[in-house]
């Protein structure tokens, strides 16, 4: 039984670095005319009211996207102009999950494949993707159906894995699950979204990643505090294959965006090329 909803964490600082990182991926991809395939293979509900009773809970929002200023973040232009397609002019009452910031990117010939397992989440990814015929939702475990739908016609396409880890054995099916794709579809690019709860869990990740035998693969991780605080005290992407601009825009927006979002004078980043060509 599921008992994570995003709906308590949307916006928070690890939506803020894991939809920077998709944007960048989905706008590189969209530079050329071949159709691509996103596939999400833990999508969440897609659209989420700060104003609820979930989100007003905790308020994580005001410590991440609530922080930020978009006249002050010319260079993540394409970050709020998405989260301004879903709220009213000015205002921030609603943030769009992954499954809406790909598919407001999405073009006639690319396809979006969503996985959600949660089955009230499920339903309101549904009536949130109602009646767009590129995007199919499915109520499925995301780690065994991700392997299904590879590899994708155009052998182009982005694969975001993005768990809530509330069950230990994510960390390992995290892992084994891009392997086993990566096998069939080398060409796509994958993006991992990982929070750092425990440090140890992620070491341990990234040294499965870093003598997997996978190539070209980057780290990009944003601190707010001290790993000693409890919580998740920060928040990253492992992205295989990633366009080779990202790295650069990463080294250019991390730095400021840490200091920003800063909970602690610990605060920091990480710009890592995990593998190499
Ligand atoms: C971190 S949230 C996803 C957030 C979303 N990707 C976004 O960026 O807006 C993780 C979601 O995965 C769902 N989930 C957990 N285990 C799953 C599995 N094995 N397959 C598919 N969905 C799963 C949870 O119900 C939750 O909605």
């Amino acid at each position: 039984m599921l008992s994570y909803r995003h709906s308590y964490h949307a916006g928070n600082f690890g939506d803020v670095i894991k939809h920077i990182v998709l944007i960048e991926i989905l706008e590189h991809l969209l530079k050329k005319e071949a159709p691509f395939e996103f596939i999400d293979t833990h999508a969440g509900a897609g659209l989420y009211n700060l104003h609820s009773e979930q989100a007003a809970k905790l308020k994580e929002y005001a410590k991440g996207v609530g922080k930020l200023n978009p006249n002050d973040w010319p260079e993540l232009a394409s970050y709020f102009s998405v989260l301004a397609r879903h709220n009213p002019p000015g205002k921030l009452d609603y943030y769009p999950g992954s499954p809406l910031i790909a598919m407001d990117c999405l073009r006639q010939q690319d396809r979006g494949w969503f996985f959600e397992l949660h089955s009230s989440d499920v339903e309101i990814l549904k009536h949130n993707t109602a009646g767009n015929r590129r995007i199919k939702v499915m109520h499925q475990d995301g780690f065994v159906g991700l392997s299904g739908l590879l590899p994708p016609a155009s052998k182009r396409g982005l694969i975001l894995v993005d768990p809530s880890y509330e069950i230990k054995s994510d960390y390992n099916r995290v892992f084994d699950s891009i392997a086993r794709a990566y096998k069939k579809s080398p060409t796509c690019s994958y993006a991992i979204w990982y929070p750092v709860v425990d440090r140890r869990l992620i070491n341990q990740l990234e040294k499965k990643f870093i003598n997997s035998g996978i190539k070209k693969i980057e780290q990009y991780e944003l601190s707010v505090c001290g790993d000693l605080h409890k919580g998740m005290t920060a928040s990253g992407m492992i992205v295989i294959n990633p366009p080779w601009q990202l790295r650069d825009k990463m080294l250019h927006i991390l730095p400021r965006l840490a200091k920003t979002l800063a909970e602690d004078s610990a605060a920091s980043f990480k710009c890592e090329v995990l593998v190499g060509e």
